[in-house]
Order: C-alpha cells, then structure tokens, then sequence
C-alpha cells in the first residue's frame, strides 16, 4: 500500500499560546485524512529559530520536512497550506516544493485559505456569525497583515464580502499594506462611531495581535483608537480557531492539485500563463457556497445585527456622545431605503429630487 503523508505548513508562531489555532486546523486535517501520517511545517526560518531556542522545539522547513519525507519512503505527499492570502509566504512554500517534484510518485499542494470568491464569502460569514450584536455606534475592526505583494488585494476583497452580507460598520485593515489603520480611521469618524472591536484577520493571535493590535505602546491600534476617544474592546482569537477555517482548508486539501516540476501556482490554469499554470485539466467552474448566485444579492441579510439602518424614527432628536467626549445633538434623518429611490424626497437634508445615490449631500 502507498505510503502517505500530510504536511500541513503555516508561517509559524513564537507565542505557544497563540499555537492553539494551528493546532485546531491541523487536527481537523489530520481527523480528515486519517489514512496519512501527520506532519507540520513552518515557512517562517525565524519563527522556527526562536522556537527551538527558546522552547527546544525543532519545527521544520517545508523543504527540510521533504527531504526527511523523501528519505522514509513516502509516496505521495499532501501538502495543505495554512495561508491567508496566495501572497509570499505560500510562494516561498511552492518554491520549496518544487525541487521535489519527481521525488515522490504524487506531490499535491492545497491552496491557501482566501483563493476563489466562495473563499471569501464563507470565511466572513463565518465571522459575522461569530461577532457580537454592533449597535449603531459600534464597529468591528479587523487586522490583516497586508503586503507589498499583488495578493494584497485580497483584504479589500475580505471587506467587500461583509458588505455584500450587509454588515457595513466591519472594516478590514492591515499592519503591513493597504488599507491601513488612518483609512479605517477616517471611515469610523465618518460613521459615528464610538465603540470599536479589534480582531486579528490571520491565523494566529501571535506577536502582531499581542502587540501592533493590543499592545500598550503608542503605536498599537488599541492606543491609537483610544487616543482618538474610541471605547476599544479586542477580541484576540486566530482564525485557526474558526471551525469553517478548518472546512475551507480541508476542501482545499481535499482537492490539493499534483506539483509538476516548473514551480506552477495552481491557480487551475485559469488566469495565468506558465511560470503560473496546471498539470491537470481545467478545473471545474468556480463553486459558490449554497445560497449564493453569481449575480443577486442575498434576498435577506445573512446577519441581522444593528447595522441595517438607523433604528431611530424620522424626526427624533437624540444626544450621542462623539468619540472626543463632546456632546452633540443631532435629529434623526432616515436614508432612503431601496424603496425610495427614484421617488421624490421630502427629507430635510437633501434637495427634493435626490435620487440619495448620487447626491454630495447625502
Ligand atoms: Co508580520
């Protein structure tokens, strides 16, 4: 019988702690594919280093771990990335993969987390479901790591996948790309806002949520939001620890594409021309989650929570407290639901005629 082996490769974490997210996707794996013995590996060499010196841990490399694999025997190799985003990290883990390519009678590599739209849509559902009840003053923060590499893109992908599920006060920023933390700034004062959550959008909470998220230096977020009178609450969890995060890398796993031997990021042949393409066939057209259309919004909100609309009736006059500690007052306009558009508006604050979707002053 072939012998088989998962690897399963993240970038790795220095706080043990925060490990537990790892873990939690790599037990899923291993609980999926029970006929494969089990390894991890880390991308990050530094990450790695500081584990064994400090915990006298040796994790390898994703092509110190294949040249073991290759000397035990194994057959096929399985290979799931833990990634967020196709970005460097999963590069530098297909460059590691390639050489082995012919080492093994089948080499399959899994995609990262965030890949085709369905991706996209069942992660933040996954999140929304998970996030506490927003009042209309209350926004929801994340922190991706961001990059100066094309995959960047993704977050602002990651963002546009909760408004497509209704929720508009959830922002996504990044620690190291765009969008940064002075655009979700600048969207929350624009919002009113008072009170905001913080949650990593990686894997892990590791140095990055502990420090450049909830740290007390004067550069976190969590002291840049409060410095600008935010009431600030974090939620440090990876998303390891989402179950749908497990789901969405097991499928991948499950349909992990053969290495060929020309360092091919399998994108399925769809996209790109060679160094990027497939050994095998097309793949089948792109599959979108139960309950989605390529073309209509959902026909209710997935998720409820207060960020529908203003609860406050037309008229009504209420007094909020503003993030600087000031009070104002202010009356209550209803924003034109779909409903309205297109018919005449008698509101106060817009010309009698704004359709609301175009208007400067609304
Ligand atoms: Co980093």
């Amino acid at each position: 019988m072939a012998k088989k082996a998962l690897m399963v490769v993240s970038f790795g974490t220095t706080i043990p702690q925060a490990r537990r997210a790892i873990e939690q996707v790599e037990q899923k794996l291993r609980a999926a594919f029970p006929d494969h013995d089990f390894y991890r590996a880390f991308t990050s060499g530094m990450v790695a280093r500081k584990i064994e010196r400090e915990e006298g841990i040796f994790i390898p490399s994703p092509a110190e771990l294949l040249e073991q694999l290759a000397a035990d025997g194994y057959d096929e190799v399985r290979c799931q990335s833990l990634h967020i985003i196709f970005g460097q990290e999963y590069e530098k883990l297909l460059a590691q993969l390639m050489p082995f390519h012919g080492r093994f009678a089948r080499l399959l590599v899994g995609q990262p987390l965030l890949w085709d739209t369905a991706d996209y849509l069942r992660l933040t559902r996954a999140l929304l479901a998970e996030m506490p009840r927003l009042d209309t003053d209350e926004a929801f923060v994340f922190m991706g790591h961001g990059t100066d590499h094309p995959a960047n893109a993704a977050y602002a992908l990651v963002e546009n996948c909760f408004r497509y599920h209704r929720a508009e006060r959830v922002y996504v920023g990044t620690v190291e790309g765009f969008p940064h933390l002075d655009y979700v700034l600048a969207r929350l004062d624009a919002h009113e806002v008072t009170r905001v959550h913080l949650a990593p959008l990686m894997l892990v909470a590791g140095d990055h949520a502990q420090n450049d998220l909830a740290g007390d230096g004067d550069d976190s977020w969590k002291s840049r939001l409060e410095g600008e009178g935010y009431t600030v609450e974090t939620h440090l969890r990876g998303l390891g620890e989402l179950d749908a995060v497990a789901e969405i890398s097991a499928d991948h796993c499950r349909a992990a594409q053969r290495m060929d031997g020309t360092y091919r990021a399998i994108t399925g042949g769809r996209w790109s021309r060679p160094p990027v393409f497939l050994s095998q066939p097309r793949r089948q057209q792109e599959k979108l989650p139960k309950g989605y259309s390529r073309f209509h919004f959902p026909a209710k909100p997935v998720h409820l929570l207060g960020y529908t609309g203003s609860t406050r009736e037309a008229g009504q006059t209420w007094t909020s407290k503003k993030p600087n500690g000031a009070r104002r007052s202010s009356s209550a306009v209803r924003r034109p639901g779909r409903r309205n558009i297109g018919k005449r508006n008698t509101c106060a604050r817009w010309r009698p005629a704004c359709s609301g979707l175009s208007c400067a002053q609304c």
